[in-house]
């Protein structure tokens, strides 16, 4: 059995001193259970370097929570996967906030999937249907258009710098996580997807759940059936409560 892959997405907050704190308490978790998960955190852009230099040569990793869709080049404001990649090795793509607050189409995601495997990243794709969309009994096939549209195409030799984390938008910071039933569902019509797509190798791509996760249900969404993972928000920027996560991702086995 794989790793399971728990990540903290910090998102748009923390001080440099505040980061910095964080990433050490949450290396020093990590180093803690000593092996058996593989844990990243996703500090703002600015605070990538000082936290990846303040952690130093620990097993835990350093992500972007996003990436541009092109590659250097004439586009203020915004960070290439190239850039990215000399200091850190993963991003996150499609995240809901980026795709609603920033009008990111299933096309710029692509895009964005794209040039972070080319840079050599690994990607955290995120995917998830909104309140309104699941109301209307639309949950999966925005889903599989979301998956259609980003995977379409893609070779078997980038599965291994894929993982992919179902995030309905209504369980986001909004303290309502999906139900463990609802994540086992939804990271089953990925999987399922994955290997009619690319066979048994379909297998090795680790599916997260987020949204709401936070160490009190990680156990329940870390049981569930083709859950590998968690995407976290919140609960990341508390070392106690994120450490409880990473030991119970290694409980799981
Ligand atoms: P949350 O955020 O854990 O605060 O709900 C999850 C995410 O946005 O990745």
């Amino acid at each position: 059995m794989t790793n399971a892959l728990i990540i903290g997405n910090w998102k748009m907050n923390t001080s440099l001193e505040g980061a910095i704190a964080l990433a050490r308490a949450t290396a020093d978790a990590v180093q803690k259970v000593g092996g058996g998960v593989d844990v990243g955190i996703c500090p703002p852009y600015l605070w990538i370097v000082p936290v990846r230099d303040a952690v130093g040569e620990t097993a835990l990793r350093i992500g972007a929570q996003d990436c541009a869709a092109t590659d250097d080049g004439a586009y203020t404001g915004d960070v290439s996967a190239t850039m990215l990649s000399t200091c850190c090795s993963f991003t996150l793509v499609g995240h809901s906030e980026r795709r609603s607050n920033h009008h990111e189409t299933d096309e710029i995601v692509r895009q964005k999937l794209h040039q972070a495997f080319n840079a050599g990243l690994h990607v955290i794709l995120c995917v998830g249907e909104s309140e309104a969309e699941r109301q209307a009994g639309r949950a999966e096939q925005v889903v599989q258009r979301q998956l259609d549209s980003a995977l379409d195409g893609l070779g078997y030799t980038r599965l291994p710098q894929l993982s992919i984390a179902y995030e309905p938008v209504w369980a986001i910071g909004t303290g309502v996580a999906a139900t463990e039933n609802d994540a086992a569902d939804m990271a089953t019509v990925i999987r399922n997807d994955l290997v009619s797509r690319f066979g048994s190798a379909g297998d090795q791509v680790r599916i997260l759940y987020g949204g709401s996760a936070n160490d009190r249900n990680a156990s329940s969404f870390l049981a569930a059936n083709n859950v590998d993972g968690l995407l976290v928000g919140s609960a990341s920027l508390s070392p106690e409560a994120f450490g409880r996560m990473i030991a119970s991702a290694v409980q799981r086995g």
